[in-house]
């Protein structure tokens, strides 16, 4: 079985090159389905999320060719079946992408059903609105979701919820449907704005991405294009959050500083100094944390994705903090986790009410989901002593390299198979 192994206790200092948005490649994979021309995608992030969503795109025949470790080269001329197997959408939601995106282009699809997911119920009611709003048929049997229309026709769709998956979803679907669409409530996320730059890269015409009104004039058809995705936000602000917990000075590199506002401003609350460059930014922790309130909000609020990571800071941060999770009912399983380190968190309903420890204990750990994976591998960071972390397969949907990108910034830490491995580690630190 594969294991982190982790000694804690060494501050985290030097530069970290950010990799591709896995939240934005993943779309974007799917919508290069959208052309028969050969599109190339360049900063194509190298983690599980991704690369199962390149096969669920093979399965169906979309060829796809690496150029190198971070660049793709698809055509979709050949796809031969319009139905995604169980089997893909299981690993991962994200293959529920190329049901807007096959809808929009053949008008028809049919992808089973995403399965549950361990951060709470995650509902596609306005998804399914949306292709409805756009004359499709939207049909849920036997575990699958079909979708057809005769031909799609623009509308005013708006969302109840601000939805990334459906803003995304019902975007691509709209994209070759007969006149103006319009999305309200629409979310705002950078990678929302990067695949409606992918996509008129290709020769759609989509406005107002990145405001919370989206309208689409529909094209013919799409052609070939070469576009590179942006960096990954939440990459990026784990790492600056991991130079927080360990007392560090951190760089991250190759980011667009803007899309970090939000976690920027709450490193400054919580005591620690930001340096911002054109693409860059360095958190450097020199003085002890303070608390600080927080509460997840969609784009540009505070991310959900970044809430494990501020919890695990504010856990070691002087005084009483609270965090509001408002996207995902269930994210807070990695509290548990966290107290066997020692935090001091009560968790009620949507909120964490946190006390300050000074230390971290290292313990041995059971990773819940991706974020909360991150957050408690910072967390062993942190700690005193040694932590094993169980079921890193979680972090590497998301982060690619990342023992190997933390080694470099001074952790210690290695990824081991067997029991021997842990005994030569520690031999070789002590
Ligand atoms: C995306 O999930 C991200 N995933 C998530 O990142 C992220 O946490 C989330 O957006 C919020 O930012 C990808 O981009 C692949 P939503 P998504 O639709 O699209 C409710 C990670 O760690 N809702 O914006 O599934 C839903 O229940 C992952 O990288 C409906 O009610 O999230 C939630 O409360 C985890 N009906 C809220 O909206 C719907 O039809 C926001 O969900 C759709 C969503």
């Amino acid at each position: 079985m594969e294991q982190y192994i982790i000694k804690g206790g060494n501050p985290l200092v030097g530069e970290v090159e950010i990799g591709g948005a896995k939240n934005a490649a993943l779309p974007i994979l799917a919508a290069a389905v959208m052309t028969d021309e050969t599109v190339i995608i360049e900063n194509m992030p190298d983690v599980r999320d991704t690369n199962v969503l390149i096969q669920a795109m093979e399965s169906i025949g979309v060829i796809v060719e690496r150029v190198d470790r971070h660049t793709v080269k698809i055509n979709a001329s050949q796809i031969h079946t319009l139905v995604i197997e169980d089997d893909f959408i299981k690993k991962i939601r994200a293959s529920y992408y190329l049901l807007g995106a096959l809808l929009g282009k053949y008008k028809r699809a049919e992808v089973s059903l995403p399965g549950g997911c361990n951060i709470g119920s995650r509902p596609i009611d306005q998804h399914i609105k949306g292709f409805k709003a756009l004359g499709a048929e939207v049909e849920i049997s036997h575990g699958l979701i079909r979708t057809e229309a005769k031909k799609l026709v623009a509308n005013h769709i708006y969302l109840d919820v601000v939805s990334v998956g459906a803003t995304i979803n019902v975007m691509m679907a709209a994209v070759m449907a007969e006149g103006k669409t319009t999305i309200e409530n629409a979310a705002k996320e950078p990678h929302v704005v990067d695949l409606a730059n992918f996509l008129n890269s290709m020769g759609a015409n989509i406005k107002g991405a990145g405001t919370d009104v989206i309208r689409i004039k529909g094209v013919e058809k799409l052609h070939k294009t070469e576009y590179a995705i942006i960096p990954d936000q939440i990459e990026a602000g784990t790492f600056m959050f991991a130079a927080a917990v360990t007392k560090g000075d951190v760089t991250v590199k190759n980011v667009i500083p803007k899309h970090l506002e939000s976690i920027s401003a709450k490193l400054l609350e919580i005591g620690c100094e930001i340096e911002e460059s054109d693409d860059a930014v360095r958190v450097v922790a020199a003085k002890p944390l303070t608390h600080t309130h927080v509460k997840t909000l969609p784009y540009p609020g505070f991310p959900t994705d970044m809430q494990p990571q501020i919890a695990v800071a504010l856990g070691l941060s002087q005084g009483t903090s609270i965090v509001t999770e408002s996207i995902f009912e269930n994210r807070f399983k990695y509290v548990d986790e966290l107290t066997r380190m020692g935090a001091n968190i009560k968790v009620e309903g949507n909120t964490a009410i946190i006390d300050g420890v000074p230390k971290y204990t290292g313990a041995s750990i059971t990773v819940p989901d991706l974020r909360a994976g991150a957050a408690l591998v910072m967390a062993a960071l942190a700690a005193e002593g040694y932590s094993t972390m169980d079921d890193i397969r979680y972090i590497e949907r998301g982060y690619e390299d990342f023992p190997q990108k933390l080694q470099n910034l001074g952790a210690q830490i290695a990824k081991v198979t067997a029991e021997k491995d842990i005994q030569k580690f520690k031999l070789k630190i002590v």
